[in-house]
């Protein structure tokens, strides 16, 4: 699986180089970039670039031309104000499959919204919660459950750095356990940190050399253990925030679900027993 996060050309603060080419200069240099990330993608691999949906269509035109399309997800989160324009809303991920017919693909699903305090469901589900998948629905193709990081104490000094569960939600679905997993913009190593948490393998590529070296700081205290019994889940703050479908049967051991299943929203699901 390769995954790009590459930088916008709208003059942030990196570090080591200069952010503004203009605007041919920067999407040939993208073209190039992306047909080497799809030559060096397995056939069962998927490539993933997110940006801000105004590269992303320049990409998504490069893109057809060698890769198998499957999905422009939107991602929710807040960006920068453009002046005359929509306030923007949302960052999108694509999803290109080297080959559809040989790709590796997992359904992975998320666990139901809950109130803050009193965690019982934050919908009505319209008198069809007994119908609800007990952790909860299936991802579709806009992310809302994930936000950017906001405190300064989590982040590191890099002026983007993305949610670790992001990346870990990504991983899920395109990959296995020993996969390889390659990021040519590492940044701060959010890739490598989550495919290690993963039990996957990883290579990351940066220009600027403290990134790699703060990269290489925090992978040596990352360890594969994001695992419940031995199946691979994504975490928040020690709730699962990511699963893959076909490792429910397994999981569900580990939760406590009603019997009733109206008892759903009075209820909290509660993990237990797991890491
Ligand atoms: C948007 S940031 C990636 C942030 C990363 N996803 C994270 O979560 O930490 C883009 C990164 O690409 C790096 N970069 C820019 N040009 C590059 C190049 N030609 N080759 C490798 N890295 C480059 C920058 O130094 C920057 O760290």
């Amino acid at each position: 699986m390769t995954f790009a996060d590459q930088p916008f050309n709208l003059k942030k603060g990196y570090n080591s180089y200069k952010n503004s080419l203009k605007l041919q200069e920067y999407l040939s240099w993208c073209e190039e970039w992306i047909t080497e990330m799809v030559r060096i993608t397995k056939p069962t691999g998927s490539i993933f670039l997110h940006n801000i949906p105004k590269w992303l269509t320049y990409y998504a035109a490069f893109l057809n031309k060698q890769a198998d399309f499957k999905h422009w997800i939107s991602w929710d989160a807040p960006t920068a104000p453009m002046g005359k324009s929509l306030q923007p809303g949302h960052y999108g991920i694509l999803f290109y499959a080297k080959d559809s017919k040989q790709l590796k693909y997992y359904e992975i699903r998320h666990p139901h919204k809950r109130t803050r305090k009193t965690h019982i469901l934050a919908k009505d589900y319209g008198g069809k919660k007994g119908l609800l998948h007990p952790y909860g629905p299936l991802v579709s193709d806009v992310w809302t459950d994930i936000h950017r990081i906001k405190h300064n104490k989590f982040r590191d000094e890099h002026p983007c750095q993305l949610p670790i569960h992001l990346l870990e939600r990504v991983i899920l679905m395109s990959s296995n356990e020993g996969d390889i997993i390659l990021d040519p913009f590492n940044g701060t190593g959010t890739t490598a940190l989550a495919a290690k948490r993963l039990g996957r393998q990883y290579i990351g590529f940066d220009l600027d050399k403290e990134y790699v070296k703060i990269t290489q700081q925090k992978l040596e205290y990352e360890q594969p253990i994001s695992k419940i019994g031995d199946r691979w889940v994504s975490f928040y703050l020690d709730e699962v925030v990511t699963l893959r479908n076909n490792d429910w049967t397994y999981l569900k051991d580990f939760y406590y679900i009603p019997n009733n299943p109206e008892e759903i929203d009075t209820t909290p699901i509660v993990l237990h027993n797991c890491r």
